[in-house]
Formats: structure tokens, sequence, C-alpha cells
């Protein structure tokens, strides 16, 4: 299993390519089961979720080539993906593949829109919490699917096509808002969709589906209507760029300190994120080839903060926040809302030196002088990657155990960092 060492103390300097979001890139993937022509997707990360999902697309009948490089790409370019579900020969998720990644549950709308049936096992627990998939099964019952489960499986029947209906989410839900519009794209009549998500990656998803004939209004609000179409057409899309990838590097900057350009990064895809880390003394500048975030000796003041639906605070940066708070000069307190157990980074950070006292879903973060690197591990992506955050800063050696999370969503991640100056590599094996 792969390790990351990073030397702490270093400053950041230079440029840092933003990808494209994996958030969006997994829902546009399986979108491409809605139609029988080939969706291309530029921008595209290289990470373990976008391949492993390739694998499960792949299960389903689903050809997905990437696109050869073009002259002057670099690894820096997003790959280029032609995907066509032309023939679905498999309406099934199994479970083993269910399990590794979550989010291959949504394949459940798009395969009972197009196929009249799915059968898609439940996910299961998670690292951070419970996660139950209650409000997507409401969401394709109130399109007229009818859902038993059976054996661990969901298994979805709509012989007759979806119909347009009202879906009110009683809690805001991304995977719930993906499964809405997905499945109200190709369902007869006008859906509309109340308190539905308002991230950006669900616009760029709407965004992609008008392209292929999808008529979705209201994105990026809480109301979204669908007006739902007969078939829907091949497009080309290029994926939005990575706002908690922009996050979390501009969160390292201001622990490490330093200067960047987060190269293709878009401030309004983490205005409050942004605004927090002006308001503790980090040097926010939005250009026109992206964020330049600098802080040189200056102090971090203490932040409060509630983790919320955009566009509040994401939880996506919560433990890159705490881990950048614990160097912060006086107490922060910070609220997680969205997930009851993400705070599975709290201990790890402290046997980096970190001073946190955990109260139900309140952490309060007591700033020190200086963290200390030791090993650490964690059990998810951002969890892991708060923990990079933390060693940029940590007198000495910190190793990074179990970095098959960090690969999961962020690409090459010590390439990126070690190109400005931090002293990080991956062991191998
Ligand atoms: N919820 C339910 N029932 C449901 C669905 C959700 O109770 O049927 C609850 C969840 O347990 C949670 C809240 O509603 O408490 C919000 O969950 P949501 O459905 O919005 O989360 P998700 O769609 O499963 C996506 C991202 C997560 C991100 C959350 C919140 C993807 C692939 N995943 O998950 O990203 O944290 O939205 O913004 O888009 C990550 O990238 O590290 C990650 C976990």
């Amino acid at each position: 299993m792969d390790r990351i060492r990073i030397i702490g103390g270093r400053p950041l300097n230079g440029t840092i390519p933003i990808s494209g979001a994996k958030n969006a890139t997994l829902p546009l993937m399986i979108a491409s089961l809605l139609t029988k022509e080939t969706l291309i997707l530029d921008n595209v990360p290289r990470l373990a979720d976008v391949a492993l999902l390739q694998r499960i697309l792949g299960n389903h009948g689903v050809d997905v080539t990437v696109g050869g490089k073009r002259a002057g790409e670099t690894a820096d370019h997003g790959q280029t993906l032609h995907i066509s579900a032309a023939h679905i020969v498999d309406t099934t998720a199994p479970y083993e593949l269910v399990t590794k990644m979550r989010a291959s549950f949504w394949v459940l709308a798009p395969l009972v829109a197009r196929m009249g049936q799915a059968r898609v096992s439940l996910p299961g627990g998670c690292a951070i919490g419970t996660r139950p998939v209650d409000f997507l099964i409401m969401a394709m019952e109130r399109l007229g699917a009818q859902i038993e489960i059976d054996a661990g499986y969901v298994v979805a029947k709509a012989p007759k096509g979806l119909k347009g209906s009202e879906i009110v989410f009683p809690k805001v839900t991304v995977g719930g808002t993906h499964t809405a519009i997905m499945a109200a794209s190709l369902a007869d009549g006008t859906t509309v969709i109340e308190n539905a998500a308002r991230e950006p990656e669900i616009v760029d998803v709407a965004d992609c589906l008008n392209k292929m004939g999808a008529r979705i209004s209201g994105t990026g609000t809480g109301r979204i209507v669908v007006e739902g179409v007969a078939g829907l057409n091949g497009a080309r899309h290029s994926v939005l760029p990575d706002r908690i990838e922009t996050g979390t590097y501009a969160m390292a900057v201001a622990m490490a300190g330093g200067d960047i350009l987060l190269q293709n990064a878009r401030p309004e895809l983490l205005q409050t994120a942004l605004d927090l880390m002006q308001a503790s003394g980090v040097q926010v500048t939005p250009t026109n080839q992206g964020i330049r975030i600098a802080r040189n000796e200056s102090e971090l003041a203490p932040i409060e903060v509630t983790t919320a639906p955009f566009p509040a605070f994401p939880t996506d940066l919560q433990a890159q926040l705490m881990a950048l708070m614990t160097r912060a000069r006086g107490t922060s307190h910070i609220v997680e809302t969205v997930f009851e157990n993400r705070f599975m980074h709290v201990q790890e950070l402290v046997r980096l030196g970190a001073r946190i006292h955990l109260e139900g879903e309140r952490a309060t973060i007591e700033g020190v002088e200086r963290l200390k690197g030791a090993p650490v591990m964690a059990t998810d992506l951002r969890a892991s990657v708060s923990l990079v955050i933390a060693a940029l800063a940590a007198e000495g050696e910190t190793i990074v155990n179990r970095v098959y999370h960090l690969d999961r969503g962020f690409e090459r991640l010590e390439d990126k960092l070690s190109r400005c100056g931090a002293a990080i590599e991956r062991l191998s094996g």
C-alpha cells in the first residue's frame, strides 16, 4: 500500500492547475446511460473513482474510450472520455461494485428512465455517516417507479415509463437531486423538484443534459423544473473546475505560507470558503487565470463556521479548514451539520499535536504554536488530505498511510505540491 511522506516547514510558491470536478464527472458519466448516442466529456480528472466508475458502467455494457493526447497537451490537461451506452446489456449494479463507490447507486435513475427497470445494490454504511438513500428511492417512487427491496438490492420497475410529478425533498440532497433530474428528463410530463440542491455540480450536469436535449430550468435555485422529453441525444461537455480541490490547495498555501496561483479555479464556486479565509488573514485575489492565494508571516485569526449545503461552507472542506485552524491564534469552532460522523480526522490531527475538543456536531479547535510530524491515517479522502495540510506545517516527518483514499479524489497531489516547493513524496509498496 502506498504512503506519502512529507517534511513540513516549506512555503508553497508557483502555480497549481485545478482539475475537473470529481463530483460533477461521476454523475456526468452516469448520465451517459440516458442516451444511445455518444457523450463526450472533456476536462475529466484522472482519478481512481473515475476509473472505477468506468468499470461499473462497463458492466452495464457502456463503452468508454479515452481520447488521445492533442499537440501541446500535458498531464495538467484533463482527459477526454467518449462514452457510449448504445447497448445496455445488464440493468443490475452488483453489491461488489456499488459498495466500492456509493455514487454508483445513482445509475438507478437513468436505467429505470431508459430501460424501465433496474436492480441496484444498496450501498450500505459509510465512514462519514449513515448516508441512507431513502430520498432517492422516494424521488423514483414519486415519478411512478415501483420499488421493492430484495436481498439487499433496490428493484425498480416502470414498464410503461416514468411520469412527471412533484418531488419535495425533506432535506437538501445532492444525490437525490441528481437522481430526480436524470429520471425526470425522460419522464412523461413536467416534474417540479422542491428544496433541490444548488451545488455547482448539479448545474453542470443539468447544463450537459440540456445540451443532450433535456429541458431543465431553475438549477442553482431550490426549485428545479424538468419538462420530460421522449429521448436524449449525444453531446460534448467540459467538466467544471473542482471547487473542493481549489479550496484544499488554498488552505494548503494558507497553512504553509507562500504565494500560489490556482489556475482555472473559479471564485464563485467557493465564495463562502474564500471569504472566510480572507477574514482569517489569508490574501485571496481573483485573477483572469484563476485565484491567487498568499500568506506571508501574518498570523491566522480563528473562525466560527457551520457546514451546510451550497452556497454555505461545504462539508467537503471541513476537515481541511480544521487542519488550518490548528495553527490559528485563538479558538475556532466548526459545526458539521451535513454528515453526523465526519470527524474521523480529529484524532489523527491530535496525533500531530492539535488541540481539538468534540461535542456532538461541534468541534472546538484551540490554535497551537507548532505541530509535530507523526505517522497518521484516515478513512476518507477529505480527512486524508487534511492530514497532508497539517503535515505541510508540522515540524519533521509525517507519513500519511492509506493513500488510496487520496487517489480517489485528488489528481497527482504529491506532484502538484512538490512542484511548488513542498517536500512531499510517494513511497510505494
Ligand atoms: N440523506 C438522507 N437520505 C438520502 C440522501 C441523503 O438522509 O436519501 C442525507 C445524508 O445522509 C446527508 C445529507 O442528506 O446527511 C446530504 O447528503 P447528500 O445526498 O447531499 O450527499 P451525497 O449526494 O451522497 C454528495 C457528494 C459528497 C458530498 C455531499 C454533500 C458526490 C459523488 N458526493 O454526496 O462528496 O459530501 O454530496 O455535499 O457528489 C466527497 O467528495 O468527499 C463527498 C463525500
